[in-house]
């Protein structure tokens, strides 16, 4: 068996794979700049995550620089780039890994029959020495290397079984079986492992040298279950995101697979993961937050009611012993123990206490114009809630990395009039610019005033608002995702004025698009164009 000890001896270490920032930032909406994603990966490596997926390098410039940073700046995980099995695509990952030790370049060629026959036409014996050449390749920059049959559940198991035996042989020493497009089910997923292993007796005697891995997309919502399966049948490693972000549905969710390894100790006792689960919740809300996608309130573990007993019943047996509704303690995934936090009167230490259980890492300047905008709020409102310290601190960072900044703006509406708006925005050499729209309705007026003057012209494609607690003096939160050219781009604002919040979130858009980088060529544009 291919089984490496944890630091607990008794147990067997299952290697978390992360790709929140590779397939988890392939969600609609969920650009991340390079900044951004670093500092997540620095919060992946607090964490204990073993290997995280920093990008797919060939894709943009901002993915080749992310992977580079982190495999330079991080010294603990593993770090990967991800390639197809194209020359050029390999070299570029191995330029983001180049002068470090240690690091990993992940490469994928699809093998199921419809991707073999459609997408690629090219045979089974075409495709495996495409990936035998590409694996060398690969192995020319590290030792590291996993290989990855892209659509590996659909894949005749014969055919799997041949190209799993010939990147070995090549040099990959991961091979990771990809659910990628969510169809599998549990038994059937983790028979997949049991049968490569017994048909390839080389990869439990390795001792560890060469591992199986699970990589599962959520489609029929069994991504978890699915990898779980493989892990039962011998997959050490499991590829998985923050909050199960990623491709369509998403993928398999870090904390779900963490905690259900962990509280089901009595199930799974011979596993453990490395993971510190405390810091589960602070890096979920900042993953949540910096991506724009929230997380939904019943989401398991992370959501904001995994922990809310409703029913007169259920507290009633909560307080007699908390274990009788409750199969985990909260604190053990970081979430706090109250929602109700400060007031007027809490101090600066407090608010920066509570900001970093909220997943937010704030320099000095930052935290002082965030505490500042803090008194102001809690001197309108009574009680300051984790939701508005979390809308003041996404605003103070927003603005941190603004391109314009919203001065102010009035509106003129009403029934049967045309809204009218104008507004003032300070571009980032503090120069300010006025301009004023009509439009249908006050927000659409205020739009077309920040288009005018900002000059960016974008497709509004969904807007939400809402309250962020609840009460009258509730703050309002609109969210927006907009189209501009090929990319979809996610901007948030709060305000207790429902226009200023639509305004600051359409300007955060703007400004996100501004500030991040395109992808130089899509992933998906290459892959039409070349046929790989
Ligand atoms: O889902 C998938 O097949 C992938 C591969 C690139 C591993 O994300
Ligand atoms: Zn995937």
């Amino acid at each position: 068996m291919n089984d490496q000890p944890s630091k607990n001896s008794n147990t067997t270490h299952v290697r978390i794979f992360d790709t929140t920032l590779r397939d988890g930032e392939q969600s609609p909406g969920a650009t991340l700049n390079l900044e951004e994603k670093i500092e997540i990966a620095r919060q992946l490596d607090a964490m204990g995550v073993d290997i995280i997926e920093g990008g797919f390098p060939i894709t943009s410039v901002g993915d080749f620089e992310s992977v580079k940073r982190m495999a330079n700046e991080l010294q603990r995980p593993v770090i990967a780039g991800l390639a197809r099995c194209v020359p050029r695509d390999i070299d570029r990952a191995g330029e983001a890994i180049k002068g470090t030790t240690g690091n990993r370049i992940h490469v994928f060629c699809a093998t199921s029959k419809i991707h073999r026959e459609h997408k690629l036409r090219k045979a089974v014996d075409e495709i495996v020495k495409l990936s035998v050449q590409s694996v060398q390749q690969a192995r020319q920059y590290t030792d590291d290397v996993e290989f990855s049959p892209e659509d590996g559940s659909r894949t005749e198991l014969e055919v799997l079984v041949e190209i799993t035996a010939a990147v070995i042989e090549a040099g990959a020493t991961t091979i990771n079986i990809p659910d990628t497009v969510g169809y599998a089910v549990p038994a059937e997923y983790g028979y997949i492992f049991k049968h490569v292993r017994q048909k390839l007796p080389i990869i439990d005697a390795s001792g560890g040298k060469i591992v199986l891995s699970a990589h599962c997309h959520n489609d029929l919502g069994l991504a978890v279950a699915n990898s779980l399966a493989a892990v039962e049948n011998g997959a050490r490693q499991v590829e998985c995101t923050i909050n199960g972000i990623g491709e369509r549905a998403g993928n398999a969710a870090l904390e779900e697979i963490v905690m259900a390894i962990r509280t089901r100790k009595d199930y799974f006792n011979r596993f453990d993961t490395a993971i510190q689960s405390k810091k589960i919740y602070p890096v979920s809300r900042m993953v949540s937050h910096l991506t724009g996608l929230a997380v939904q309130r019943n989401k398991a573990i992370v959501g904001e009611n995994a922990f809310a007993h409703e029913s007169g019943i259920h507290q009633d047996g909560m307080l007699k012993n908390a274990r009788t509704y409750e199969i985990m303690d909260p604190r053990e995934v970081g979430v706090p123990e109250t929602k109700l936090v400060l007031g007027k009167h809490s101090g600066r230490h407090a608010f920066r206490e509570r900001a970093a259980t909220l997943g937010y890492t704030l320099d000095d300047a930052t935290l002082d114009k965030a505490f500042e905008a803090f008194k102001a709020l809690a001197d309108k409102k009574k009680d300051v809630y984790d939701e508005d310290i979390e809308a003041i601190l996404d605003q103070q960072l927003d603005s941190a990395r603004q391109l314009w900044e919203l001065v102010r703006f009035q509106v003129s509406s009403g029934t049967g009039l045309i809204a009218t708006a104008t507004v003032v925005l300070r571009d980032s050499s503090g120069e300010e610019r006025t301009d004023a729209a009509t439009g249908d309705g006050p927000i659409d007026a205020v739009y077309s005033a920040i288009g005018r003057i900002t000059g960016v012209t974008v497709t509004l494609e969904d807007y939400q608002s809402r309250a962020v607690t609840g009460g009258k003096d509730a703050q309002g939160e609109a969210t927006v995702q907009v189209r501009h050219h090929d990319r979809k781009v996610r901007g948030r604002g709060v305000s207790t004025d429902v226009i200023e919040a639509a305004a600051r979130a359409y300007l955060a858009a703007i400004n996100r698009i501004r500030t991040s980088e395109a992808k130089t060529v899509a992933a998906t544009t290459m892959e039409q164009r070349e046929g790989v």
